[in-house]
């Protein structure tokens, strides 16, 4: 984004703001993909390519207008922090930047229910395996690994990195496949447990609208009895010359896969370490990871607690919402139950 094309989109972006004051606004999810056609005729082409030619598992936008003063002290949890925000702009534009790339979509189950979600860190989970964590560094994942509806792309917008943590990054069209079981891994027979930022521990008991609440526990039960009775389901899918990836390895037991699945399972796992690379995301980076050809996590670091704390918007998107109508409850309803 250059400093033209800033100038370009702020009476938009503005506006839409002051329109609707919360970026889950129904009417203004409904109305991005038609509104994104406002974007800068160079970034909407980008986006386009990135889509439908599969260049690279990364792509970034750099040089969205951020103040850092207007921004104000990073919020100390997630919950709310959707209300208010000072960020409303620049969290329409991520939206519309995704809204080319596919629908955004959120989960019931995941930071209550909303679809743009805060990447901070929060006080007591400094050790536990979540985004929000801090000292102990986000194990390497697919997004969502453990469901069927999982997004095509999960993307992140930055507010704030002061201390240029990184993001890491390994790219499937990096991996040697020709070193790896790619047969073996294609097969049905890897068990993969939803990770810890879908469970109940992390949400509130109730929203106060009941039928919400009983979608909502009947998918609290469901990720419980993926818990207990994981189901086997392969971890490489698409062309076996240039495999698509889904797996979150924290997540996944190896007891009783047989030998050459286990064997197969720990190269790839190693061939993936192997070319990890780190993103340090600046205030106004977009990054839009494909989240069949790329796995991502994060290094650990030392949360401030002041204010002024690692602060990013994280988006989920689908190339196929028809593809999770069973689990949503209208057409236009962007939540899986
Ligand atoms: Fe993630």
């Amino acid at each position: 984004m250059s400093a033209r094309e800033n100038r370009m989109m702020e009476p938009l972006l503005n506006r839409l703001a002051a329109e609707y004051g919360v970026i889950e606004h129904p009417d203004l999810v409904r109305r991005a993909p038609a509104l994104a056609r406002s974007l800068p005729e160079g970034l909407l082409e980008f986006l386009v390519h990135y889509r439908t030619a599969e260049p690279s598992a990364v792509c970034l936008i750099s040089g969205l207008d951020v103040d850092g003063e207007r921004l104000g002290p990073t919020p100390e949890h997630w919950r709310g922090s959707q209300y208010d925000s000072p960020a409303l702009p620049q969290e329409v534009f991520f939206l519309l930047c995704a809204s080319v790339l596919g629908d955004v979509f959120g989960w019931a189950t995941q930071q209550d229910g909303r679809l743009m979600h805060d990447v901070l860190p929060i006080k007591g989970h400094e050790n536990y395996e979540i985004g929000s964590n801090s000292l102990q560094h986000l194990s390497w994942h697919t997004e969502d690994a453990f469901h069927p509806c999982r997004g095509d792309y999960v993307a992140l917008m930055c507010l704030k990195n002061p201390d240029s943590v990184e993001t890491l990054v390994c790219d499937a069209g990096d991996l040697d496949w020709s070193a790896l079981d790619v047969d073996a891994l294609f097969e049905s027979l890897f068990t993969q447990m939803p990770d810890n930022s879908h469970l109940p521990d992390n949400a509130d008991l109730s929203t106060g609208d009941p039928v919400t609440d009983r979608l909502r526990s009947r998918s609290f039960e469901l990720i419980r009895s993926w818990n207990e009775e994981p189901l086997p389901r392969p971890v490489l899918f698409g062309d076996r010359a240039a495999p698509y990836m889904a797996l979150d390895p924290y997540h996944m037991q190896t007891s009783g896969w047989p030998a050459r699945a286990t064997g197969a399972f720990l190269g790839l796992c190693e061939e993936i370490e192997r070319r990890m690379h780190g993103i340090g995301l600046a205030p106004g980076d977009c990054v839009f990871l494909d989240n069949f050809r790329a796995v991502h996590g994060r290094k650990s670091f030392r949360p401030r607690y002041d204010g002024s704390d690692r602060w990013l918007k994280r988006l989920n998107i689908t190339r196929n919402l028809r593809g999770s109508r069973a689990w949503r409850r209208t057409p236009d309803d962007r939540i899986i139950y």
